[in-house]
């Protein structure tokens, strides 16, 4: 196990379509964030009502330099260009600066291979190395997968290229155990998190791209009980969203429409775990909610909002510009749209907490915890708690605070710092994206 008294950890994601750089530094056993950059593509691909792998790829190739210096800049890392190290005596500094120079040269050859598909990043990358000195890094953590394949390769193969040029180790991130490491992101960096405490635990990793039900053992020891045969709950969002011609992503959409339907009963009825929506004129199924299995599938749902939203009778009505905003505020169709966005939020939710509280209840766990972009729906959190209190109030409840809920760099830090510790760190020659990695 490595811990020295200061650790900084460079975090690298980009599994889908946000870029993220986080810096952190362990010291005294916690954590501090020293930056957290996010380049967002959300305006890009909501042209799509969803995520374009290859336009992803190309983002993030012209993002992650400026990403990086944003990063560097803001840990008060960027050091100097390096023209202006002074060296006093003559001689010695030509002989260094020609080795330098040699090291330089044979550095940058190997970085034209691992980014010889990248040009444009390879281009940025060797201008900015040039100009920059090693930042006080100790090592590089980085998600291999799982996730969209052409976007982990950026990423590996960027954090290849400082790894090399730098001499620092690659820690391997699998992205789902992030989501669920984003729940110790203030926690003790020792990772004190007493084993008889916390677990077992059941994790619930909900996102764009994955919704897993996962038996956590301990930190580290985990076990797939059940997965989507199809869509994820967050594509499941943006699916609707999209349907209903109300943007992307369409999670945090259809969580704010939602909000207008004022439903009393729902409070009452989150208690008993599936929800009686009180809507009349629109029912959406919950799917193998009641099956004695773990696994989930979304695709019905969405299939169902687009059948319900076609056979509507206020179909007929002159369309309305499909965007949330342009809108008129008492329009039927406006409350339509808030019906159906209340409805599919309830049924995602019904699901997912019947299905984690049953296997909360066959694996008898200590804790329940959240990850993925999806945990940060606040009705999702409102009712996992109450259904949780009232099932056993000795189960313990984590969730990650909402901005460590989506895609970020933090969270991958905080697992590949675990890992780190654990001795689990790789030369780049070693790293490749691994598209479908499970967690185990
Ligand atoms: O974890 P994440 O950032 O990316 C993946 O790993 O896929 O999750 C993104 C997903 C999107 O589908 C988005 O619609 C959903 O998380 N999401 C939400 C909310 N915020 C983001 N879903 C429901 N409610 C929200 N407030
Ligand atoms: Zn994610």
């Amino acid at each position: 196990m490595k811990q020295s008294a200061s650790t900084k950890i460079l975090a690298i994601e980009t599994s889908c379509d946000d870029t993220c750089i986080a810096i952190f530094e362990i010291r005294n056993s916690k954590f501090e964030i020293l930056s957290n950059v996010i380049s967002s593509q959300v305006k890009l691909h909501s042209k799509y009502g969803g995520v374009y792998p290859t336009l992803a790829k190309r983002e993030h190739q012209r993002n992650l330099i400026s990403v990086l210096s944003r990063a560097l800049k803001k840990a008060s890392l960027l050091k100097n260009p390096k023209s202006k190290i002074l060296i006093s005596k003559p001689k010695i500094a030509e002989q260094s600066s020609l080795r330098g120079r040699q090291i330089l040269n044979s550095k940058s050859q190997i970085l034209n291979s691992i980014l010889e598909r990248e040009p444009e990043l390879l281009k940025q990358t060797l201008s900015f190395l040039k100009k920059h000195r090693k930042p006080n890094i100790d090592a590089i953590a980085l998600t291999v997968g799982p996730g969209l394949e052409p976007c982990l390769w950026v990423g590996v193969n960027f954090a290849k290229a400082l790894s090399c040029f730098w001499d620092l180790p690659i820690v391997r991130v699998n992205h789902i155990e992030a989501h669920i490491f984003a729940n110790f992101v203030g926690s003790n960096s020792k990772f004190k998190i007493q084993n008889s405490k916390l677990f077992p635990a059941i994790c619930l990793v909900v996102s764009g791209g994955h919704t897993q039900l996962i038996l956590m053992r301990g930190l580290g020891r985990y076990k797939i009980l059940g997965e989507t045969r199809d869509d994820a709950a967050g594509e499941c969002f943006d699916k609707a969203a999209r349907i209903l011609g109300l943007g992307y992503p369409g999670g945090p959409i259809v969580a704010k429409m939602a909000t207008k339907i004022k439903n009393p009963r729902s409070r009452a009825s989150s208690l008993r775990g599936r929800q009686k929506s009180k809507i009349k004129n629109i029912k959406l199924p919950r799917p193998m909610i009641y099956q004695k299995n773990y696994d989930f599938s979304f695709s019905g749902l969405k299939t169902a909002v687009l059948y319900q939203y076609q056979k509507s009778k206020i179909k007929n009505l002159p369309q309305p510009i499909p965007t949330a905003h342009a809108q008129g505020r008492n329009s039927i169709w406006q409350k339509y749209k808030q019906e159906m966005c209340y409805e599919v939020q309830q049924a995602i939710i019904d699901v997912l907490i019947h299905k984690t509280l049953k296997a909360a209840k066959d694996f008898k766990v200590k804790t329940i915890i959240l990850g993925g972009g999806v945990a940060a729906n606040s009705e999702l959190r409102k009712q996992f708690k109450s259904n949780i209190q009232h099932l056993s109030p000795n189960i313990q409840y984590l969730i990650p605070n909402i901005q460590f809920c989506t895609d970020n760099a933090v969270m991958v830090g905080v697992a590949g710092y675990f890992h780190w510790l654990q001795g689990e760190s790789a030369c780049w020659e070693k790293i490749r994206a691994e598209a479908n990695l499970r967690i185990k």
